[in-house]
């Protein structure tokens, strides 16, 4: 009867490999550049027709699909006591510029998979099931990772800082948003922001983006924290000038003092004396950028890491009291020192985390409890929500290139610890 719903038998479950494959493979065309690599930028066409091709999707898998106002995509599968907190999941499709066709793809894809999974075993939902696509994950165009996950948990910081945001081509967040037919004529995003409750779990499935778990042949990473990450830009202005006219000693080249502060990033990262601290120049650039003409302006932008916010803010710290003393030494201008984002880590839920150890020990799946270095939408999930997530091995570790790779035994795998963990939830 409907007051005691039952888990599906681990028999009953069987995800069909070769049509998430073929839609992995089909999404993957979705791509700015040429195959294998994927680059798929927020609100561009090539992110429009992925999203169009997630809806039907979802549409086939009997959802009903709803997208808020940045875009943030929802399907859902009322349970039997629909006004209870749902139990959501999912992930992204957006791509960073020559990236693979994994990573955030197998959480919405392979979510999608995992509600047919339970539709074919007779499963019934109580608390109702919402696979959701969060819109940029990736921070590529506007600077800002973990876009629609940040509104989601309701940032006001974000929905504010947005009206005045614009991407490299002078676009701004609300240009761009329409030009992919999110119109919002108030440019008010607090309609995005998740009423309280709206979710009792939220379970993200991704490639490990590690080598671990290949490594050692384990089939499902249980995740139980996500590293802390944080991003900073950092301009510096000289006065630029003729690179034959200009003598060494009258130069303030901004080129260079960014160049010394990259060194400088390394070096404070390397000083924390862990291994779990990492930082990364992963943008610099130079202007007017012309070989003959010293650089006048260079623009950074740092990523750093931890899975201890203290001692990643020392690194940050570090990092401006060197900016600070570059300029001063080499007499440029540190026109700007902006901390982007700085958030905390996120702590994987406990019961979550049983559930995903009770169905990976039921499908007699190996696994192994492990941190995640790389961040996801589950960190800002986790603000508003019990969270959890599922990692699967991915070949070499290897992510954010062309040569990202999980097989479909494992992908499969990691759909079925879903399907049976969202069943688990469902019932709570
Ligand atoms: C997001 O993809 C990250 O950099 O972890
Ligand atoms: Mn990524
Ligand atoms: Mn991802
Ligand atoms: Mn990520």
């Amino acid at each position: 009867s409907h007051s005691c719903g039952s888990d599906p038998t681990v028999s009953s479950l069987s995800v069909n490999k070769e049509t998430l494959q073929k839609q992995i493979d089909e999404l993957s065309t979705f791509s700015d550049t040429p195959a294998p690599s994927v680059t798929r930028i927020l609100y561009t066409e090539k992110d429009v027709l992925a999203r169009r091709y997630i809806k039907n999707t979802m549409a086939m898998s009997g959802l009903t699909v709803r997208e808020d106002d940045v875009g943030n995509l929802f399907g859902r599968w009322d349970g039997y006591e629909p006004e209870l907190g749902a139990v959501g999941t999912g992930s992204h499709v957006d791509a960073i510029p020559y990236s693979g066709k994994y990573d955030g793809v197998v959480g919405v894809l392979g979510a999608i998979e995992s509600i047919n999974v339970l539709r074919r075993s007779g499963f019934k939902p109580k608390r109702s099931l919402e696979v959701i696509l969060f819109t940029s994950e990736e921070p590529t165009r506007f600077g800002i990772s973990c876009l629609g996950s940040r509104l989601l948990a309701g940032s006001q910081t974000l929905a504010n800082a947005l009206k005045g945001t614009f991407d490299a081509q002078n676009i701004s967040f609300f240009d761009a948003a329409r030009s992919a037919g999110y119109t919002n004529d108030k440019e008010e995003l607090s309609s995005v922001f998740l009423k309280k409750g709206s979710y009792s779990a939220f379970v993200e499935l991704h490639i490990e983006q590690g080598p671990i778990l290949e490594e050692e042949g384990i089939d499902i990473g249980i995740v139980t924290a996500i590293a802390a990450p944080a991003s900073v830009k950092v301009d510096f202005e000289g006065n630029g000038g003729h690179a034959g006219a200009v003598l060494m000693p009258n130069r303030n080249d901004a080129g260079l003092a960014a160049a010394e502060l990259a060194l400088g990033v390394e070096k404070h990262v390397l000083e924390s004396g862990s291994i779990d601290t990492v930082g990364t120049v992963g943008v610099l650039d130079l202007h007017p950028g012309a070989i003959n003409s010293i650089p006048s302006k260079a623009h950074l932008e740092i990523d750093t890491r931890d899975i201890d916010e203290a001692r990643r803010n020392n690194v940050i710290e570090k990092v401006h009291k060197s900016a600070l003393a570059i300029a001063e030494k080499r007499k440029v201008k540190l026109s700007e020192f902006k901390i982007v984002n700085q958030d905390p880590p996120a702590l994987c839920d406990e019961s979550i985390i049983m559930s995903m150890e009770a169905a990976s020990k039921e499908l007699e799946l190996t696994y192994k409890k492990m941190i995640s270095r790389a961040y996801h939408d589950s960190l800002f999930m986790a603000r508003v929500s019990p969270m959890g997530m599922i990692f699967i091995p991915c070949y070499k570790g290897y992510s954010h290139k062309p040569e990202e790779y999980a097989s479909i035994e494992n992908i499969a795998n990691g759909v079925k610890v879903l399907a049976l963990t969202l069943a688990k939830l469902s019932l709570q």
